[in-house]
């Protein structure tokens, strides 16, 4: 069992010494270790269990943080970062050869972000490194929106978990990159695509699963909550299958099912809201009794992209 408290200095020298702290972001549970620090960034990949080709985001909390481990910032990432920082946008930049080759699994450039959450803000104010931080869940798995969640499966990895509540966003980072002169978005996510429109105009969306060598992360069937996911319409699919046995994550109905078999994602079909309750609607599904999960996509538009991204690759 790890403690759970919230205490940034204790939380700071183990992250000094090179161990491994959970810390908490809007976004999602954050499993961090020294980005500068290559035993501490394969202590991440170790206690994820997760493969090495599959690099980390490195967290800060400033813009001239972002400057030391970069070569340039195209004008486009000025513009977002001044608008959308700190916030659940991650940005690929020219990593400076100073950043280990492990963060970014050799690849030239770098996944950074300030994340928008006051302790964490606070911990990596006092901290003269930056913070490799992968969702704090096991490889595949669904990612963890409160403290208890990276209790129940990282508990024996990680010492301390900073504990900074439930995550208000409650989906990954939106991932952006720079391609010629277009921004290409790699992972839908926390921030609105209509958010980075309004700031740089169109972007390309390159988030299929399988054409997205840029996000590696991405090629691999996530989110598995542990049991076949159905998508589509939830009424005509369950006349298929026992209730007793039968999981649902809808958006705003309710349904015939015995109520721990139920998850709504917002009665009053508020996206926002819906970001928040998808990943403990995934987790709350991974109960023995159920067999079979039916769920259905949401309005695509703002976190709704999100989170039909998210259920889609649950379905895999
Ligand atoms: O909201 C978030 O982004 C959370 C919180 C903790 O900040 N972190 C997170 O990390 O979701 P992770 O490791 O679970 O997902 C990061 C994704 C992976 O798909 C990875 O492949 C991609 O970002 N990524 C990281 N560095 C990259 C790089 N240099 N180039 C391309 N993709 C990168
Ligand atoms: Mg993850």
């Amino acid at each position: 069992m790890s403690e759970i408290g919230t205490d940034i200095t204790k939380a700071g020298k183990l992250l000094q010494h090179g161990e491994l702290v959970a810390i908490p972001t809007e976004t999602v549970y954050g499993l961090a270790g020294n980005a500068m620090n290559e035993s501490a960034i394969l202590k991440i990949y170790t206690a994820k269990n997760r493969p090495k080709f599959d690099p980390l985001i490195a967290h800060v909390d400033s813009f001239d943080k972002v400057k030391k481990l970069v070569e340039t910032i195209p004008r486009q990432a000025l513009l977002l970062a001044e608008k959308l920082w700190p916030g659940p946008l991650t940005i690929l930049l020219e990593k400076k050869k100073s950043v280990p080759d492990l963060l970014t699994s050799g690849l030239k450039r770098m996944a950074v972000r300030i994340p928008n959450h006051p302790l964490t803000l606070e911990l990596l104010s006092q901290l003269d490194f930056p913070l490799a931080a992968p969702s704090a869940n096991p490889f595949g798995y669904v990612s963890p929106t409160s403290a208890q969640h990276v209790q129940n499966q990282l508990g024996e990895r990680v010492p301390y978990i900073l504990d900074g509540g439930a995550c208000s966003v409650g989906l990954e980072s939106t991932i952006i990159g720079f391609e010629e002169d277009e921004v290409v978005v790699y992972r839908l996510g926390g921030t609105r695509v209509e958010a980075i429109e309004e700031v740089v105009g169109k972007v390309r969306l390159k988030v299929n699963v399988s054409s997205n060598p840029a996000a590696p992360g991405m090629l691999k069937s996530h989110y598995s909550p542990g049991r076949k996911v159905l998508l589509g319409d939830i009424d005509e699919n369950l006349k298929r299958f026992d209730p007793q046995t039968t999981g649902i994550i809808s958006f705003s109905k309710p349904y015939d099912v015995p109520a721990q078999n139920m998850a709504m994602l917002s009665a009053s079909e508020d996206l926002n809201e819906a970001g928040r309750n998808i990943f403990s609607a995934l987790r709350k599904m991974d109960q023995s009794q159920i067999k079979v999960i039916l769920a259905e996509y949401l309005p695509n538009e703002g976190l709704g992209r999100a989170i039909n991204d998210r259920l889609r690759r649950a379905a895999v």
